[in-house]
């Protein structure tokens, strides 16, 4: 009989990806993809750790997993990515959870084949490389995204913001080559409507090589592919956002017209002891320049309540700058101790306090949610079409918004035009209009 696995995912888009060169590897080994979890031959974990609950979800599922060994102990359980990878960290797990029988971290995955076999000879595998190796390309992928393609172009962060485990699972920034990365997008937009560029920070793509490479050279050349598909990225730090990177947004009708650039704090006390090296000021700046060349962007951003030292008025900085930009999205996180990282040593905030602030920041984004929707109706957009259920098509436009139509036929990974007509809370509901473009 066919053998099966299942994947959880925990944490990021690059997780998400790494989760699809897993299930690659698992199936050029003749694996199938299990519908759940209980009826897998093999179960894998691919971790995160950015904050205290990501790793206690992780936790939990192994308890499940446990009283399924239990029962069924031919069952392969493996745990990889980031959680795995901090210092120690594997070995405590495995003493914790003796029943695990693969552990293995974010610089090695491309060896998750190797470990299977190593189990016909031995109990269990424990491999953590302790230092980021080269990049493997060539790693088999199975991509399981819908009309989205993830591509990465970098590993790894240097930027060591104070609060942050990132650098320290991830290691130090590596840039692909163009051509290995142009050889790979010209592949999936033959395939995909949309591609997504991955990297912690895709401003500083190239800084690690010493071509000429560049992330506006690499935007540009990806856009003279031929075929009508979307190109969007993340995650942008905002200190290297630069104005040759949103203007070749703004020359490229390919390029998605969504911008996710986390801010953190409105504080330039806390972004300061944040090691963000920017102001607030200096982001507004960044904010005025992308709407000064690309009016209709839609924008994003993650931010933090509750960083150590954080005081009321520190916070009011941090409600003020998001009620001025107006981000379309808004992820917000309560702050979370990191061992290892330089804010764990800082002075912490009560947690009841935390709390009421991250509750007045999403009821204020909630309202804004709201407002833009509401202004947004009555316009146009593009829309590349995602999902079709009960004769609804959802998609996304080319800003970044979520907008749902009613449809006879499914249009999946086609790209429409939209118009809004409805607006419940932050969502937009529209029509199409009669001038549907065709893919190719
Ligand atoms: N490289 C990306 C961020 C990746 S982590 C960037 O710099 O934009 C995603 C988000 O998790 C961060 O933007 C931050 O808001 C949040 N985060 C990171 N460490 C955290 C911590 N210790 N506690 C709470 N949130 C954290
Ligand atoms: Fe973490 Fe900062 Fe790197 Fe983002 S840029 S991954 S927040 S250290
Ligand atoms: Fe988590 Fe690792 Fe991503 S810590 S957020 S999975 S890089």
């Amino acid at each position: 009989m066919e053998k099966r696995y299942y994947i959880n995912t925990y944490g990021c888009q690059m997780n998400v990806h790494e989760s699809e060169k897993l299930a690659g590897i698992l199936e050029s080994r003749g694996y199938r993809a299990a519908a759940e979890q209980d009826s897998a031959d093999v179960i894998v974990f691919n971790t995160c750790c950015i904050r205290e609950t990501a790793e206690t979800h992780v936790l939990g599922n192994l308890g499940i997993v446990k009283k399924l060994k239990e029962r069924r102990p031919e069952i392969v359980v493996a745990v990889c990515g980031c959680m795995v990878q901090k210092d120690g960290a594997a070995v405590r797990l495995k003493k914790r959870c003796p029943f695990i029988d693969i552990i293995f971290g974010t610089h090695n995955l491309h060896r998750f084949g190797e470990y299977l076999d190593r189990l016909s000879e031995t109990a269990s595998v424990v491999d953590i490389w302790e230092r980021e190796a080269a990049i493997v390309d060539d790693v088999p992928l199975h991509r399981d995204s819908g009309v989205n393609a993830w591509l990465n172009i970098m590993y790894g962060c240097n930027n060591f913001c104070s609060y942050c485990i990132v650098p320290y699972v991830r290691g130090r920034e590596r840039s692909r080559s163009i051509d290995s990365i142009l050889a790979e997008a010209e592949t999936l937009v033959k395939q995909y409507p949309q591609i997504t560029l991955l990297g912690q920070n895709v401003n500083s793509y190239g800084n690690d090589r010493a071509d000429g490479a560049t992330f506006s050279v690499l935007l540009k050349k990806i856009c003279e592919l031929p075929g009508s598909f979307r190109v969007g990225f993340m995650t942008s730090h905002p200190k290297d956002l630069s104005e040759e990177v949103v203007r070749t947004i703004a020359e490229n009708d390919k390029m998605s017209r969504f911008i996710h650039l986390p801010v953190q704090a409105g504080s330039d006390r806390i972004l300061h002891l944040m090691n963000r090296r920017y102001t607030s000021g200096q982001y507004s700046d960044k904010i005025k320049m992308i709407r000064d060349y690309l009016p209709d962007a839609g924008l994003s951003s993650d931010v933090m309540v509750g960083f150590p030292t954080e005081t009321e008025a520190d916070f009011a900085d941090t409600l003020r700058l998001c009620a001025d930009v107006r981000y379309n999205n808004l992820y917000t996180f309560i702050y979370s101790r990191r061992s290892g990282t330089p804010a764990d040593k800082m002075e912490q905030v009560d947690q009841k306090i935390k709390k009421e602030r991250i509750r007045r920041l999403i009821a204020q984004q909630a309202e804004i949610g709201a407002q833009l929707a509401k202004e947004a109706v009555g316009k146009t957009f593009r829309v590349l079409c995602d999902t079709y259920t009960d004769g609804v098509c959802g998609g996304k436009t080319d800003c970044g918004r979520a907008i749902a139509f009613t449809s006879d036929t499914d249009l999946t990974g086609r790209f429409v035009t939209v118009r809004a007509e409805r607006a419940e809370h932050s969502k937009l509901f529209g029509a199409l209009t009669n001038k549907t473009e065709d893919r190719r």
